[in-house]
């Protein structure tokens, strides 16, 4: 089954509509790039594109446009540039965490080789290029310095904490590098190519960043929460890769003397299936649990603070639902 859409409530239809159909364009445009005359190459490229996806970050770019000149010719490639980013970089991390399953089809790895999903993320960075190319110096230089912060984020991921550094500080701003990162620029391109005002710019950037680290946050409660491939991944992967997101590291950091059993389990990587499956159902019902979903509404909050800020016009509004989803749709 495929990544289940995200449903925001536009309250304005005039919004939604002019909404609706630039998603479809930025859809067209989103295929029509991952295009090749090499079948191979086409087959590959497709493949997680037709597997389906949220494309929460097109929307943000949509929504930002809207608090200036939502007809502007560039707003839809710099949405299609964001998602190719995205996608590219989905064919990276499912290598980089052995993951099976992504949008609910075998993620790129598992269906051909890790090299063969390594070169068709590579292919697509070259799609995004090209149209970068188009859009000029300002948007080759902001994906790039985006690019940067991304893979410096999975970089940290990978390395994990420097000894002596606090693991949650740690942890924070790997999910700043790794996601929000791309979801800030996701804001500022289309803000930016609609002609809004520098300070509206500014606050959207901003947003894009709390909201995009608060969509990491709600996506790792969710690979623990969830008992379902609703997803479309497999729950549990980051515990059995040794990936310690939020609740584990408050788990870890607990004395608790009840939450004994589930400390000894987390402070390794798991490779067994009964281990896995205790630890799991010990973290849904921890203290840590909970205070990560408090964390994720310490975010939703900022980005909401955020958006206090800017023009009152029917996007605002779009974004503030989004907030609310992203909280929401950890249950
Ligand atoms: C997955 O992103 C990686 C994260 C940053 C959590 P999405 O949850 O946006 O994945 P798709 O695009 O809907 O598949
Ligand atoms: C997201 O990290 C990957 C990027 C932001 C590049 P995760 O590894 O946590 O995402 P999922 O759970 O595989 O989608
Ligand atoms: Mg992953
Ligand atoms: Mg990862």
């Amino acid at each position: 089954m495929a990544a289940v859409a995200l449903t925001v409530d536009f309250a304005d239809p005039a919004l939604e509509s002019a909404v609706r159909s630039r998603l479809d364009e930025t859809e067209a445009a989103l295929r029509t790039a991952c295009d090749s005359d090499d079948d191979m190459v086409d087959g590959a490229a497709h493949h997680l594109v037709d597997a389906g996806g949220k494309r929460f970050r097109p929307l943000v770019t949509i929504l930002s446009s809207h608090f200036g000149d939502p007809d502007r010719a560039e707003i839809v490639p710099a949405a299609v540039v964001c998602e190719l980013t995205h996608l590219a970089t989905l064919y990276h991390d499912d290598v980089m965490d052995e993951a099976p399953v992504r949008r609910g089809a075998p993620s790129a790895n598992q269906r051909w080789t890790n090299t063969v999903a390594i070169l068709t993320g590579d292919f697509l960075f070259s799609r995004a290029s090209n149209i970068l190319a188009d859009l000029g110096p300002f948007a080759v230089r902001l994906q790039a310095q985006t690019f940067e912060r991304l893979v410096i984020g999975q970089i940290h991921e990978t390395v994990g904490v420097a000894a002596g550094d606090d693991p949650i500080l740690h942890y924070l701003s790997v999910l700043a590098d790794k996601t929000g990162s791309l979801i800030a620029t996701a804001a500022e391109f289309g803000a930016h190519y609609a002609g809004a005002d520098p300070t509206v710019i500014d606050a959207l950037r901003r947003f894009g960043e709390q909201i995009g680290v608060a969509f990491q946050l709600s996506d790792d409660i969710l690979d623990i929460a969830s008992e379902s491939d609703e997803s479309g991944k497999t729950p549990g992967t980051d515990l059995r890769e040794g990936i310690a997101t939020l609740p584990v590291l408050y788990a870890l950091r607990s004395d608790d003397p009840a939450e004994a059993r589930l400390r000894a389990l987390i402070a390794r990587p798991i490779t067994d299936d009964a281990e896995h499956a205790e630890a799991l159902t010990l973290l849904r019902a921890s203290d840590g649990m909970r205070e990560a979903r408090q964390t994720l509404r310490d975010y939703a909050d900022a980005a909401r603070h955020t958006l206090a800020g800017l023009p009152d016009v029917p996007a605002r509004a779009a974004l503030e639902t989004l907030t609310a989803v992203v909280i929401e749709r950890t249950g």
